[in-house]
C-alpha cells in the first residue's frame, strides 16, 4: 500500500545509464487529484523519475506503489495494462498518431480500453471542446499548430479519466501565450476529475500552475516549500 492519504509514492529509487546514475535515492509521493511540479536542470533525472512513476522503466533499485500495487513488482503486461486504464500521458511533443485525425487520436485510449466507436467519438469530442480544439477533430496532426497539438494531446491524456496524468514539459515547445493557456486547461481538467499531475518543466513559471514543488538535483528529490 502506498503511505497513508497519497496515491503514487515511490522510495529510494536508483536508475544507471552506463556509469552515470539518472536516479541516485529519489524519493517522491503525490496525494489524489494534487498538482506537483518537478523542476530541475537539464540532465538531472526529471524525466527518468516520471518514466519510473508511470512504470514506463523499471528502476534498477527502489520501489514503487500505486494504491495497492507495487508497480516494480508486477509484470510488464500489468504494467502496461495499468497505464491504459489508470495513466494519461503528455509530452514535448511527437505523441500524436499522425495517421489518424484529431478525434480518432482521441478516442484511440478510449477504444483500447474497449469503449465502442461511437461512443469513444463522442467522448473524444467533448474533450476536444473542452480544450477549446473542437474545430480540428478532422484535421491530422501535420495539419494543425503546435498549440492545438498539445490541446489535442491533452485532451487524449484526459480521455480515459485517468487517475494520474505524467506531463513532461508539456509546453516546451510553445510560445508563453499558448503555454500557459494549455497548462491553465490541462490543471483546470485535471481539477474537475480529481486527477493527481506529475508535471515536469524547465521553467520556473509553470510551476504558479501547481499546488507543490520538488526539485531534482543529481538524481535526487529534494522538496520546496508548499504553496497551496
Ligand atoms: N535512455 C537513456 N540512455 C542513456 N542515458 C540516459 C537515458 N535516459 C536518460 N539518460 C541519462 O540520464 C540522466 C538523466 O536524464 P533525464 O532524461 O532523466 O534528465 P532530465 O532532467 O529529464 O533532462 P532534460 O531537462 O534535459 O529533459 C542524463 O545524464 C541522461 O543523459
Ligand atoms: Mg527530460
Amino acid at each position: 500500500m502506498t503511505p497513508e492519504g497519497s496515491l503514487l509514492a515511490a522510495e529510494a529509487l536508483c536508475k544507471a545509464y552506463g556509469p552515470t546514475p539518472a536516479l541516485d535515492g529519489a524519493d517522491f509521493s503525490i496525494h489524489p487529484g494534487e498538482v506537483v511540479a518537478v523542476l530541475g536542470p537539464s540532465g538531472s533525472g526529471k524525466s527518468t523519475l516520471l518514466h519510473c512513476l508511470a512504470g514506463i522503466v523499471r528502476p534498477d533499485s527502489g520501489t514503487v506503489r500505486y494504491g495497492p500495487h507495487a508497480l516494480t513488482d508486477l509484470s510488464d503486461a500489468q504494467r502496461s495494462a495499468l497505464r491504459r486504464t489508470d495513466f494519461g500521458f503528455v509530452f514535448q511533443f511527437g505523441q500524436l498518431v499522425p495517421e489518424l485525425t484529431c478525434l480518432e487520436n482521441v478516442a484511440l485510449p478510449l477504444r483500447l480500453n474497449g469503449t465502442k466507436r461511437k461512443e469513444a467519438e463522442r467522448r473524444a469530442h467533448d474533450w476536444l471542446a473542452q480544450l477549446e480544439v473542437e474545430g480540428v477533430g478532422k484535421q491530422r496532426p501535420g495539419e494543425i499548430s503546435g498549440g492545438q497539438g498539445q490541446r489535442v494531446a491533452v485532451a487524449r491524456a484526459l480521455a480515459t479519466t485517468p487517475r494520474v496524468i505524467f506531463a513532461d514539459e508539456p509546453t516546451g515547445a510553445l510560445d508563453s501565450l499558448n503555454g500557459e493557456r494549455v497548462l491553465t486547461l490541462l490543471t483546470n481538467a485535471a481539477r474537475d476529475t480529481n486527477a493527481a499531475v506529475v508535471l515536469v518543466t524547465h521553467e520556473a513559471r509553470v510551476a504558479a500552475y501547481s499546488d507543490r514543488e520538488i526539485v531534482v538535483r543529481d538524481g535526487r528529490v529534494k522538496d520546496m516549500a508548499g504553496r497551496i
